[in-house]
């Protein structure tokens, strides 16, 4: 990737789903540090430790299932959107949960990564720009209990596990 950036055929290098033990790993080495990380995070999996990380060594987060992939067929899935914090602030401002999820996300200085086939909900996610949630609401949204959605799913039977790595699985790594 440092050869097709030193050629120009790659304007920066993007990583996905570094941990912050990967990304220190790696920008111990890297002669040109990515640009990006996109990795899983949202109200159940915030990734703090890993956001300050990234602040500190200008490397920009890009959050992906910022909704918490709320029609994923896996089983169990934790849901951002039925979580009561969230609705309860959602109630507040007058918003849907997946407003506050995603304006949330834009206030903590990520770039987010919702996907909706639907068109009023599109039309409700870009509708998060000429309002914001005000501290104290941003203070009880960083108290939500946290949970990876992968994490979850990490001992299933492997019929599941195949169907995971078709879902999710780029050219990434996770731990
Ligand atoms: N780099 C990686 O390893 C990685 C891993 C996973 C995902 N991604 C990327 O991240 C993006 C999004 O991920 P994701 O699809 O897992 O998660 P997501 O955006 O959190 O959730 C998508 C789900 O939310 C529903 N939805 C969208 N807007 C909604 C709203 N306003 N209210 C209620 N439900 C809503 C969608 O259903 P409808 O379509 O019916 O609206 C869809 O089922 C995708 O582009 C994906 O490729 C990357």
């Amino acid at each position: 990737m440092e050869k097709l950036y030193d050629s120009g055929k790659a304007r920066a290098i993007g990583v996905s789903n570094f941990s912050s033990k990967k990304m220190e790993d790696l920008l111990a080495v890297a002669r040109v540090p990515p640009a990006v990380n996109q990795v899983e995070c949202h109200l159940i999996w915030q990734q703090d430790k890993l956001r300050k990380l990234c602040h500190s060594r200008g490397v920009h987060l890009s959050a992906f299932s910022p909704l918490g992939s709320p029609g994923s067929p896996l089983p169990g899935i934790i849901s951002v959107l039925s979580n009561p914090i969230v609705i309860s602030v959602a109630e507040k401002l007058q918003k849907t949960p997946a407003q506050v999820a995603l304006r949330w996300g834009l206030q903590m200085g990520q770039s987010i990564l919702p996907k909706s086939t639907n068109e009023a909900r599109i039309k409700e996610n870009f509708d998060i720009f000429d309002w914001s949630i005000p501290k104290d609401l941003m203070a009880e949204l960083s108290g939500i209990k946290q949970a990876c959605l992968k994490s979850q799913h990490m001992f299933l039977p492997m019929s599941h596990v195949i169907d995971l790595s078709s879902m999710f699985v780029t050219s990434t790594t996770w731990k």
